[in-house]
């Protein structure tokens, strides 16, 4: 019996050892059959190797638009910066410089900057004609709702609607013409009203709160630049303030590290001593690198780089609405991970090529494969800008852009089918019977001359109350192509065809004195090297160019005085 029970065992054993040979022969062999080694070590030799580039012009090729991936791993920036390119710029415009030089004459004799208050009411509007037709609108639009779903009514309605179809053309074009002079009426009531208004600080404002919460904070610079902040704009070019801040983001120690989490892509807040918070955005890509043309704007990664050079154009251009900012390189392992909250701390890791890197927690790009690494080891190029003081200290008001975006590869906006939307939606609309609707042009024009197509929503100050300058935050996805010039972001100017005085004078001297020649000395001062690449510079005269061009557009239309508006600011 007992044998018996020996020789089964035996057995059992000697079938499951052959079992399991058999079962690892089959599995070598389906493994190496996939050659997945092999393939891995293939795509590595497609890579070109940066270190050997050299002018042949296949790889030249390779080198104007890197991938995604590519760019992310790319060793070294300057490197890559130094190679000749070779582009072509899509739908180049045709630029004529008379035409440009004409429109700057027929301004300046306009002395729009001389006109007295009695001038003003000269160019009257149809107020009664405005009414009838803003209640008939009404009427209409109450119709329109009644009638849904109506069928009975609707072949006769549609007989109805092209007869008045032509009377309908007449009676919008006569009432665009209206209310375009009483937009401007309002915008001149308005500066009447804040001309003599003295500018409201921050330190001012927020005095009494800072002695009771934190009164160690008084006596620090970033108090002294908060008698900087107004509500006409974010820092004092001529104050010796900006210098001494960004002096102080520059060079200060950082104490605490966390993660601003709201926001798609990532972003640092330093705490920086002296009561001074910094924004920071890290190394994303090479400053040549260009949006990939199947990628949509929503999907653009952020470039530190274009965070510095939008101040910078910003200061250029005379609007002092981007806070100040500057580029600094970081050890990621002594400034960021020994000073890190727990909840960031933890997404830190050092990366196969032994360079230390962190993910964050932010809701795209967050991710081990997207992860900011040091390149090399712990040395980080960011961004690093001054943070505004948030809720609830200070108010701030979030107004969806009229203009924004769908945000979808497959909706349109209705401002993109609609022709009429800006007197529709915009001058119809009280709320831009003031500077808001001249900051939007601002803006536009910014946004253009930059390439963000990503400006969903403005911001601005509201505790300054209604006279307040939009703040232009978040540049990130800007300065993406300079091979196009996406005329699509000069809609506002387009369709509304109104202009700030003091901005368009502002343009006339850059245009003269070329603003890239100005951009490319106010990047010097930068402590980082090439902020912008000469192609992005070349871009920016071009596309003043075509803003220039658009606004003679304007006043072909609709006369000089009926496009610049002097609204004081
Ligand atoms: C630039 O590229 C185009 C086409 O890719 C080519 O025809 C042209 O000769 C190139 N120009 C220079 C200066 O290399
Ligand atoms: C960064 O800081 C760490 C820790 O202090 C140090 O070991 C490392 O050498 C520094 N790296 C560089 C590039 O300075
Ligand atoms: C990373 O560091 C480890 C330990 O110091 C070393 O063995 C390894 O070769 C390094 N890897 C690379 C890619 O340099
Ligand atoms: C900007 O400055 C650099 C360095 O001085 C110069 O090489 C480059 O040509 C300048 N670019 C423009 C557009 O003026």
């Amino acid at each position: 019996m007992r044998q018996m029970r020996l020789r089964i065992r035996c057995c059992l054993i000697v079938i499951l050892t052959i079992l399991s040979i058999i079962m690892f022969v089959s599995f070598y062999t389906i493994l190496s059959q996939t050659h997945e080694i092999e393939q891995k070590s293939n795509i590595f030799k497609k890579l070109p190797d940066k270190r050997n580039l050299n002018h042949h012009h296949q790889q030249q090729q390779q080198q104007q638009h890197i991938p995604f991936w590519q760019a992310l791993e790319a060793q070294n920036i300057y490197d890559i910066n130094s190679m000749p390119r070779n582009y072509t710029v899509e739908n180049q415009p045709n630029i004529n410089d008379k035409i440009i030089e004409n429109l700057f004459q027929l301004v300046n004799n306009h002395k729009l900057d001389i006109i007295t208050d009695k001038e003003m009411n000269i160019d009257e509007f149809d107020q009664t004609f405005i009414d009838t037709i803003i209640t008939k609108k009404k009427r209409k639009f109450n119709q329109k709702q009644d009638n849904a779903g109506d069928n009975l009514n609707t072949k006769r309605h549609k007989n109805d609607e092209k007869l008045s179809m032509a009377t309908e053309k007449m009676i919008s074009k006569k009432y665009n013409r209206e209310l375009r002079k009483y937009v401007i009426n309002t915008l001149w009531t308005y500066k009447r009203k804040y001309q003599d208004m003295k500018e409201i600080n921050l330190a001012d404002m927020l005095y009494e709160k800072i002695e009771q919460n934190e009164p160690e904070k008084l006596n620090t610079i970033w108090f002294e630049y908060l008698k900087t902040v107004t509500n006409l704009h974010v820092y004092n070019t001529d104050s010796k303030i900006l210098r001494r801040i960004l002096y102080r983001l520059l060079n200060n120690e950082i104490l605490q590290a966390s993660e601003l989490t709201q926001g798609t892509q990532i972003k640092l807040i330093l705490e920086l001593g002296d009561g001074i918070e910094g924004l920071l955005k890290p190394y994303r890509v090479p400053r040549n690198y260009q949006t990939l043309p199947d990628h949509y704007y929503f999907s653009d990664i952020e470039r530190h780089h274009a965070e510095i050079a939008s101040f910078h154009l910003d200061r250029v251009l005379g609007f002092n609405r981007v806070p100040p900012i500057i580029g600094r390189i970081l050890n990621i392992t002594s400034d960021l991970l020994e000073h890190a909250v727990p909840d960031l701390a933890k997404t830190f890791f050092i990366s196969p090529a032994n360079n230390t890197c962190f993910r964050g927690r932010c809701s795209y790009y967050c991710d081990t494969g997207h992860a900011v690494c040091g390149r090399p080891k712990d040395f980080l190029e960011a961004s690093l800008q001054i943070l505004l003081p948030r809720p609830p200290v200070v108010e701030w008001h979030k107004i969806t852009h009229p203009y924004r975006r769908s945000y979808s590869a497959t909706k349109y906006a209705k401002w993109e089918s609609n022709e009429n939307y800006c007197y529709d939606k915009v001058l119809n609309d009280d709320y831009y019977h003031n500077r808001l609707l001249l900051d939007m042009t601002d803006l536009a024009a910014f946004d253009f001359l930059i390439g963000n197509m990503d400006r969903h929503h403005m911001m601005r100050i509201s505790s300054f109350g209604p006279n307040s300058a939009l703040i232009h935050l978040d540049n990130g996805r800007s300065f993406g192509r300079y091979d196009y010039d996406d005329l699509t972001i000069l809609t506002p100017i387009r369709q509304c065809c109104f202009f700030r005085y003091s901005t368009f004078q502002r343009f006339q001297i850059l245009y003269k004195q070329r603003l890239s020649v100005l951009l490319n000395r106010s990047l010097k001062t930068e402590r980082l090297k090439l902020i912008l690449i000469n192609e992005h510079l070349i871009a920016l005269d071009r596309r003043l160019n075509i803003l220039l061009h658009l606004i003679n557009d304007c006043v072909k239309q609709h006369s000089v005085a009926g496009v610049i508006v002097h609204d004081g600011i």
